[in-house]
């Protein structure tokens, strides 16, 4: 199964950072990014807009997305209609939520083996180079399968802020698919159909503590995600994510309340290896805490979702099995350090 198994638990790296000691052996990167212990500065790179009310009707909006989808794999979304003041809540609680004591945290830490709750980067493997970074991770939707006990009480307003977030999401994502298919030639509702009418959606808040070695360690090591889509909220201040393009590191910088949208590795299945999904990172930095959101979309687990039938033909022969035997490699793949999208390639 897709189980994953977890050697042992480590302080929390918010901790670290606030005891201001040695960085510990188990962060520092075996390959820093130059290989000698200095970063290289990184260009930045303009992230596509797309205005997600005129999406629907406008082509030269739907050509902007089908451009940014085929080299990129990311754009921003502005005209979202979520509220600024409950991204700017969303944010402010997140950063409440890591300022609690840690006994108080520590009620909703995640379970041995489990996705869901507040705990750092899991070991799954032997001298595996960890995060700099604290989550708190837990299911959103289908509401039915929200685990309440471990979403925050405190702040006040945690779980209604994540609920009202995560029904804008489930509207946001519906364009997005649709104008996705679109993008693709497909019918409008083929993405839709496949990625199901209840997805699976994860929250998971994110902490990347400042550190007293930035070069040296990674807030996330380079991955693509997992998901379908991934909808991600970033510090409005702090930057730290950057992109592979063409082979090299670009920094992003994102407009203040726009949502940075990226194809995950079960939506480069579902086209068929058209969309590619992007391979990202987070750096640190040595003074400021960086705080983002993000969220995973995927169908609902267990369905079985393969590349979507108009997308193959003689000369794009089907590429992968499905989202499903994806899900359920996911981490041995992980757990070997290989990406989880070659384990179901068929070529
Ligand atoms: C992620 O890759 O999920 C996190 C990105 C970020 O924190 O900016
Ligand atoms: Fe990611």
């Amino acid at each position: 199964t897709g189980a994953c198994v977890e050697l042992r638990r480590n302080r929390a790296v918010q901790e670290l950072a606030e005891d201001g000691g040695e960085v510990p052996e188990s962060y520092i990167c075996k390959e820093t990014p130059n290989g000698d212990g200095v970063a290289a500065p990184v260009p930045s790179m303009d992230v596509p807009i797309i205005d997600l009310k005129r999406l629907l009707t406008s082509s030269e909006e739907l050509q902007k997305l089908q451009s940014a989808l085929i080299s990129l794999g990311c754009f921003q979304i502005i005209n979202h209609d979520i509220q600024f003041g409950l991204l700017d809540e969303l944010h402010e609680n997140s950063r409440k939520f890591y300022k609690l004591p840690t006994e108080e945290k520590q009620k909703y830490a995640r379970g041995q083996n489990d996705i869901e709750g507040y705990g750092n980067d899991m070991v799954l493997y032997e001298n595996q180079t960890l995060d700099w970074t604290d989550r708190l991770t837990l299911l959103i939707h289908p509401e039915d399968n929200r685990k309440l006990h471990v979403w925050p009480q405190n702040p006040k307003s945690f779980r209604e802020v994540l609920e009202k977030y995560a029904s804008s999401l489930i509207m946001i994502l519906d364009i997005l698919l649709k104008s996705m298919a679109k993008a693709l030639g497909l019918m409008e509702n083929s993405l839709l159909n496949a990625h199901g009418k209840t997805p699976t959606l994860y929250a998971r808040f994110n902490l990347y503590p400042p550190c007293s070695k930035p070069d040296l360690v990674q807030g996330l090591k380079p991955h693509a995600d997992g998901s379908a889509i991934t909808i991600l909220l970033p510090d409005k201040d702090v930057e730290g994510l950057q992109f592979l393009k063409d082979e090299k590191w670009v920094g992003i910088q994102t407009i203040p309340h726009a949502l940075l949208v990226n194809i995950g590795d079960q939506m480069e299945i579902m086209t068929n290896g058209i969309f590619k999904s992007p391979i990202h990172r987070v750096m640190t930095n040595s003074e400021k805490e960086r705080i983002s959101v993000t969220v995973f979309s995927t169908p609902r687990f267990g369905d079985e979702v393969g590349p979507v039938e108009e997308l193959i033909n003689d000369t794009r022969p089907r590429l992968y099995k499905t989202v499903n035997d994806y899900a359920h490699t996911y981490f041995k793949y992980y757990q070997q350090g290989k990406r989880p999208i070659e384990a179901v390639k068929l070529y």
